[in-house]
This record gives C-alpha cells, structure tokens and sequence, in this order.
C-alpha cells in the first residue's frame, strides 16, 4: 500500500459516511440508521442501509457493503489511491508525495509533459476539425452520421495538410525535442527533422480512462492507405491494457459492457445510447484488458465484426474471459459487417434486440465448432464428440460443466452417460485441462461442504465478535488470528483482536486495510450479517463453544497435515491436549 493506515484513517475519519453519500444518495433516517436507493442496483424500496455510528453502508437487497472509501471507489469507478486522494482533498488533508528515486522521478516529469503535449496536440486537431481549413473532415464525420455532440464527446478532429505544423506548433507552447520524440506522433529524418505523422486525416484521439490523451489514429477521408494510422505504444500508451472509449463506458452503469473492434463501432454505438461499449481497435483483446475492464462489468458482450477475422478474434477472447470469470455472449449482427453498419440500417431497438438474444460463449465455440465437421458421418460425429468433451472438461466448477454437458448433449442428441465417460477417458489419458471428477460424486461433495461450512463458521465467529466484543473476553485467549484458516479472515482476525485488545472496536478501519473491492465486499459483509438464530444466553453459550471447538478443531488437523517438523508437531500435539480441556469447560454467557 502507498500510504500509512494512520493516514488513511485520517482520512476516513474527516470524511463523514452519512455526509460524502448524501451527496449520491438521498438518504432518509429511520431508527438508529439512514435508508435511501441503492445506488449499486435497480430497485423501487430503499435497501440501502447506512449506519453512522460504524461508518459503513451496506445495501439488505444486493449485498454491497463497505465503508466512506470503498463508497467512493464504486460509484465514481476509482482505484483505491484515487478514491483517496478524492476524500483527501474534500476533507483537507494533504497527502504526502510519494517518495521517488531520482530516476524515477524524471521518468514521471517526462510522462507528465508527454501527456500535457497529447493534450495540446489533442485540442489542436480539434481546433482544426471546426476551422474553415477543417470543413473537409467535419463533413466526412456528418455523412458518416455523427451529431455536433458526439464528435466533442470523443474529441475528434482533423490533421491539416502540412509538413510539420504540429511540431511547429507544440515546439512554440516550449516541448522540447525529447519529449516531442517521445510522442511518437512524428517521423524523425536526418535532413528534414521532425515531421508530423499525420497529414490530411480525420482524427480520433485515444483516452486512458481518465479521460487523458494518449495517442491518436487517423483516418484517411475516403479511399486510400492505409486506411487507419495509428501512434504506435509509447511509455504513457500501452496497447494490452487500454480499450477506446473505457473512459465513457465505465460510468455507463449498465450491467454489461460491449466490445467490438472499430473506432467508429464504438462511436456509433455510444450515439445510439450503447454507452457501454469499448473498443479494442483491432488488437487481440489480452488479460491485461480484461482485467481492466473486469472492474467495470462482469458480464461482457462480444460484438466484433461479422466476418472470418472477427470469429477468431470471438473464439480468442471467450477463453480470456471465461478463466478470468467473466460470462460472455456473441452478438449476431447479420446480415451486416460491423455495428457502425448494423445500427446505421437498423437502428438501435434491433440492435437491442440482437443483445437480449445474444448467443452463450459456450454455445458459440460449439456451433463454430461444428462447421469444421459433417455430423451425420459416423466418424466425423465421434470426433466432434472428443472435441465436445475436451472443451467440457475446461470447466473447472463441476456443477457448471453438467449443466452445459446436459445442455450441449440434449442439443446435438448425445447420451448424456456416454459423454461421462467419454470425459473420464480422456482424464485417465490427461488430456483434460483440470481434473476430472464425476459430477455427483458424494466424495467430492462431501469435501467440498466441510470447506465452505469451516468458512461459514469462521465468518460467523467473526461477525458475532464485532456484534457482541465482548465474547472476546470470554474466548479471546483460546483463539490466535491463525485459527482463522481463511487468508482473508486470519488478516481480520488480526486486526480486530488488536482492536478489541485496546478496547476499541472499528469495523470501518478493519475495512479500509483491503484495496481489493472484492475482499472489501467480503469483508464489509462480516460486519452486515445479522446473526438472529440465537437468542437465549443458554443457547448463546452452547452455540458460541460450538464454534470455537469447530473452528480450534479445523486449524489444528490442518496444521497436522501440513506440518513435518518435529518441534512443531510436539507443540501441536500441547495445543490437541488445551483442545480437549476446552471441550470440557462450560463458557458461560450472561444476558445484558
Ligand atoms: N485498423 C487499423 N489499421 C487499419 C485497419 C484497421 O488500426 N489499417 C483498426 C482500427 O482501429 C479500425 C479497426 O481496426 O477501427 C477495425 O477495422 P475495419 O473493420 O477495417 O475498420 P472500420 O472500423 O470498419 O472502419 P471504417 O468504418 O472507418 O471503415
Ligand atoms: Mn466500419
């Protein structure tokens, strides 16, 4: 982390919970807490809870809870830092500068000025699209369909005709060479110096997702080649891990996010109120990319063009985005190439039509599959069927690959008890990327109940503790943050057995110590459960040795397996003989 926990709960602290989301919400009190609409989901009745005494928010209707930061990082879409910096400045604290080396300190003036050069070269193309030496290209846009609005939403514009008056004119607002060789955006030539790239071209500029330039590609009005020029990577470009038009998307607050290939897909798809859409600009999309975009949407719809070209680029990112855990479906634009030409004739209530019957990934690889084989040839069958099977076997989840497996299996008429065994052959011969159990297997599932119940059981205990502090002085010497086997509950555990040692209990802090969303999820989440299932102190005191034996249980047999050393397999079998004693002792609970 960049910045010291005391700072952040500095920060945290000035920052009022009830104040900064009155600002997004309205918020109305009833009880000891605030109600109003979540802002996370759709809904009609307030389930939107805050609570000013913990600081923290939680929403009864989709589970999002969190405190004033995670707040600010999941309505405004920033990282931790950001959301930081934000409520730093609205409470007035100022935070540190984050100490450089010198190296990298001059790296960062230098990606600074190369930005403020973007920005100046970006308002200078877009001078010139609305100029009278600009009319040209103003024109290309309006017979493509752009509205005024739209072309200054992407801020587009036009590079003149001219050997090099973009580099005349960033020179005279004082870039020096360095920087302007860093751009990438001129050609450098021993007997002419530096002359512009682009030269008579409609522009489209490339933003990071904070709406800055960082490169720009260029069209060339009508025919000609190439037909799109682009600034190549720089130090402030990274292909793998920028898509056009994120900047827009990511507040779009749709449920899903597009991806197609153009610059003017995304354009016309944005005009045609699909502001979700993101473009990859003809790049294979990468992990980089979907990590990114992972942050915006968990659900993605594919919408690359119609074409030989634009079904590899599908059937290379549906497995990206499958391992990444991202559900995605293929939109059908037929009869037409690309989007830009699908809405331009049929406009964008079809195009919603083509996204509510867009074609599960799963489905898709299947039915382009397919094409490769003559399935009423008994041969050819058998190894479409293998071909099935091997792509079965990616799911790692095995209730999810039996759903599919009876799904595909019911689709293209093959015994369900035959494709089965077809997958444990082909485990048995290790062509199966993860392994195979037999779906059902009471084995299995078995194990798998014992680690999700010890989780449960966990995450209880730790709920109840931040509930009732004090069952930590009633247990609080029988358990060590160890206990807790789960990563993200031991770190919990940890700090708030140190706050309650130091009799301050701060749910919202322990928070604020996770720059993960989803573990910030996860976390506040502890503190949102209502335990209601118990109530007499009699049951109280039962329930809680319950658990504690449970939870003393778990941690030692699996230290028991993990351990080798000698010493340390002595001193576990010293904590088996306190377990034992525990077993016997009464805890007892007092009503209030
Ligand atoms: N592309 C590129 N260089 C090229 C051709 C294409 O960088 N010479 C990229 C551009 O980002 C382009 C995308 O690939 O938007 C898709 O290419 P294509 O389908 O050929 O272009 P369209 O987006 O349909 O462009 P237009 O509608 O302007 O003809
Ligand atoms: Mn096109």
């Amino acid at each position: 982390m960049y910045y010291p926990d005391d700072l952040v709960d500095e920060v945290r602290m000035k920052n009022d919970i009830v104040d900064v989301i009155s600002s997004y919400v309205r918020l109305k009190k009833k009880g000891s807490n605030y109600f109003g609409l979540c802002p996370f989901h759709n809904e009609k009745s307030g389930s939107f809870s805050v609570n000013q005494q913990r600081q923290m928010y939680h929403c009864f209707g989709c589970g999002k809870s969190g405190n004033v930061i995670t707040f600010i990082m999941e309505y405004e879409n920033y990282t931790f830092q950001e959301a930081l910096k934000y409520l730093a400045d609205r409470a007035g604290v100022t935070l540190p500068e984050i100490k450089y080396s010198r190296e990298e300190k001059e790296k960062d003036n230098l990606k600074t000025r190369i930005l403020e050069a973007y920005k100046e070269a970006g308002k200078y193309y877009y001078y010139q699209l609305r100029s009278e030496n600009g009319r040209k290209a103003y024109e290309y846009f309006k017979d493509r369909g752009l509205s005024d609005e739209t072309m200054k939403k992407f801020g587009l514009g036009y590079a003149v005709t001219g050997r090099n008056l973009m580099y005349r004119y960033l020179r005279s607002k004082g870039y020096s060479d360095e920087v302007l060789k860093e751009m990438h955006i001129f050609y450098v030539n021993e007997r002419e110096g530096m002359t512009d790239m682009f030269w008579n071209r409609a522009i489209f500029p490339i933003m990071d997702v904070n709406h800055r330039i960082i490169a720009f590609g260029g069209r060339v009005m009508g025919q000609g080649e190439p037909k799109y020029l682009n600034s190549p990577e720089t130090i402030v470009f990274d292909k793998g891990r920028n898509l056009y038009g994120l900047n827009l998307a990511r507040t779009s607050r749709k449920n899903n996010l597009i991806i197609c290939e153009g610059y003017m897909d995304v354009i016309a798809l944005h005009q045609a109120g699909f502001n979700q859409t993101v473009g990859a600009l003809g790049t294979a999309l990468t992990s980089g990319h979907v990590n990114l975009l992972k942050r915006y949407g968990e659900n993605v719809l594919l919408c690359y063009d119609n074409d030989g070209a634009g079904t590899k680029a599908n059937l290379r990112a549906i497995p990206i985005l499958r391992s990444a855990g991202v559900s995605a479906k293929v939109i059908d634009m037929s009869p037409y190439k690309d989007p830009d030409e699908f809405i331009k004739n049929l406009g964008a209530e079809e195009f919603e039509v083509r996204i509510e019957n867009a074609e599960n990934a799963f489905y898709y690889e299947i039915r382009m599959l397919e094409r490769d084989y003559n399935i009423n040839d008994p041969d050819e069958r058998t190894r479409f069927t293998n071909e099935i099977a091997k792509k079965l076997l990616k799911f790692e989840d095995p209730i999810e690959r039996d759903n599919y497996l009876e799904a595909i299996c019911s689709k293209y008429k093959i015994n369900n008890e035959h494709m089965n065994k077809l997958l444990a052959k082909l485990v048995v011969k290790n062509e199966g990327i993860s392994e195979y159990e037999r779906p059902r297997s009471t084995i299995i599932s078995n194990k798998k109940e014992t680690d999700s119940g010890i989780k449960k059981t966990q995450k209880f205990m730790l709920t109840w503790m931040c509930e009732e502090p004090k069952i930590y002085k009633m247990i609080g010497k029988y358990l060590d943050a160890e206990d807790f086997t789960e990563e993200i509950y031991c770190t919990v555990a940890g700090i708030l057995f140190e706050q309650l040692d130091n009799d301050r209990l701060d749910p919202a802090g322990i928070i604020s110590r996770f720059t993960n969303e989803e573990e910030q999820n996860e976390v506040g989440s502890l503190f949102n459960t209502r335990l209601n299932d118990i109530n007499t102190a009699d049951e109280k005191s039962r329930a809680l040795k319950d658990l504690l034996i449970k939870i003393k249980t778990y941690s030692l047999s699996k230290k028991a397996k993990e351990e080798t050393d000698i010493n340390a397999i002595a001193a576990m079998m010293e904590e088996k003989k306190k377990l034992d004693e525990l077993k016997k002792i009464k805890i007892a609970f007092e009503e209030d």
